[in-house]
């Protein structure tokens, strides 16, 4: 990284894919990223560093205004990290989220596609369902929580996440409540001494329930059971408190052991028809206003008579499988992580749903063998991690021919290669964009596509 430091007087004219505003001037060549900044501000930009061929600069002083600013409601917005677009309107955080995915699927060499109108996010406040946050020392040396200043480790205490349900903010008060009483010291990344990691919150919307993970380095340490015979006191009768064990040097939130020492081991959610139990470890989509919309639009386009074996690809829990399988022969969920897919098997076993199958494996290597083994699918439901399912995963949905292809992205740049290797086989009917995550510049996309 190349440290610089120069003044420049500009505008900010667009956004890159990633949400940073581009700031052009004419006193340099090259244009400018700064976080931050709304097309449509002008004003002084210092240049701050240099990284892999682009220049990223911090604004210093705006003499005019973009139309679309709006007060954040967040104190530490600019250095959380979290939130990039609270100091954007709503319309258009929306317009920035439909344009990413016009660009970036209109890189693909001959894709024909219209992008709907993304759906909104109502409400766009207070609706995040999972909330985790290390724990660490204050500049007084008292107990802080918070999230990671961009691309650092440092903490940004947490003062209450306007993006979070509120009974995660609430419940994160408690949990740092009952360490100060137990006086329960906090981890350290450097020396990795002390023992307070992490606190993972997820909240139900269905059910007055929450699910607390707390993550320390040793299962045995001084104050533990003072530390959670009171948070657990303080929660409320259906709330869930896991001890997580993680005692490895690593970026990695969770560890190997785990105790349930409050209610089970699962939170329980609904979601559109269908009860769903989740486990700490599992996926579960983090917006539930947004997810229901997202189900039923598949739900709405998936095209099943009841006689279709249909592939349900990175099924975590089960959960979008589940949803459309009264209208199928059958449904196989594939989904790579143990838990989530015992949670799965659980799931169907809640609905009553007989004609579903949870295999744990690597979607690549599942469809390898079903391919080798003459197996077929009619409909392939695919919902990749942000990276998509990759070149040798597609050409697998390939050789299958399923006759429709329900895609569902987190990633639009990652989306749009997998898209380029079916392109020639499948039309495009729908490129809907959802707001899962708003107030960031991140934007969950459907397409539904058929064989040609
Ligand atoms: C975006 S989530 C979608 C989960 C589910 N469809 C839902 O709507 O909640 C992606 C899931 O794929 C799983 N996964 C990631 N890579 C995988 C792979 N190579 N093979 C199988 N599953 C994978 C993850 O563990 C995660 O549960």
């Amino acid at each position: 990284m190349e440290k610089t430091s120069s003044l420049y007087c500009g505008k900010c004219v667009s956004y890159t894919h990633l949400g940073m505003g581009v700031f052009v001037t004419d006193q340099f060549p090259e244009r400018i990223l700064v976080s931050g900044m709304v097309p449509g501000d002008e004003g002084e930009v210092e240049i701050s560093y240099k990284r892999a061929g682009n220049c990223f600069g911090k604004i210093k002083k705006l003499s005019v205004l973009s139309k679309d600013r709006v007060t954040p409601l967040c104190p530490v917005h600019t250095s959380c990290g979290g939130c990039l677009f609270q100091n954007v309107s709503y319309e258009r955080q929306l317009a920035f989220k439909k344009d990413l995915v016009a660009s970036q699927l209109g890189r693909v060499e001959g894709l024909s596609f219209e992008v709907s109108d993304p759906v909104a996010s109502e409400p766009c406040l207070g609706v995040r369902n999972k909330v985790q946050v290390p724990f660490g020392r204050g500049r007084w040396g008292e107990l802080i929580y918070g999230f990671y200043k961009e691309l650092s480790h440092d903490i940004v205490p947490y003062p209450d996440c306007v993006n979070a349900d509120p009974r995660a903010n609430e419940i994160l008060h408690k949990v740092k409540d009952a360490a100060v009483m137990a006086k329960i010291s906090s981890y350290d990344e450097k020396s990795g001494r002390g023992e307070l990691r992490h606190a993972v919150v997820r909240a139900s919307r269905a059910y007055e329930e929450a699910m607390v993970t707390i993550v320390t380095k040793d299962k045995d340490f001084e104050g533990k059971d003072e530390f959670f015979k009171a948070l657990a006191a303080s929660l409320g009768p259906d709330d869930h408190l896991i001890h997580n064990v993680n005692g490895d040097k690593t970026n990695v939130i969770l560890g190997a052991v785990e105790e349930t020492i409050k209610g089970s081991p699962y939170l329980r959610d609904r979601i559109l028809n269908r009860e769903f139990l989740v486990s700490s470890r599992s996926f579960y989509q983090t917006n539930p206003y947004v997810t229901e919309k997202l189900y039923q639009s598949i739900l709405d386009h998936i095209e099943l008579t009841g006689e279709e074996t249909v592939l349900d690809a990175y099924g975590g829990i089960g959960t979008i499988g589940l949803i459309v399988a009264d209208k199928a022969k059958k449904v196989i969920s594939v989904e790579n992580v143990p838990e989530a897919t015992e949670d799965a098997k659980k799931n169907a076993e809640l609905n009553h749903v007989t004609n579903f199958e949870a295999v744990c494996s690597d979607v690549g290597d599942y469809l390898e063998v079903l391919a080798k083994n003459g197996g077929h699918i009619d409909v392939a439901v695919l919902d990749p991690a942000r990276r998509g399912c990759g070149q040798r995963t597609m050409d697998q949905i390939l050789s299958l021919a399923p006759s429709q292809i329900v895609y569902v992205s987190c990633s639009p740049m990652s989306l749009a290669k997998d898209l380029a290797v079916i392109k020639d086989h499948y039309f495009i009917r729908l490129v809907q964009p959802f707001d899962m995550f708003p107030y960031t510049p991140h934007v969950e996309t459907l397409v539904v596509l058929n064989r040609k």
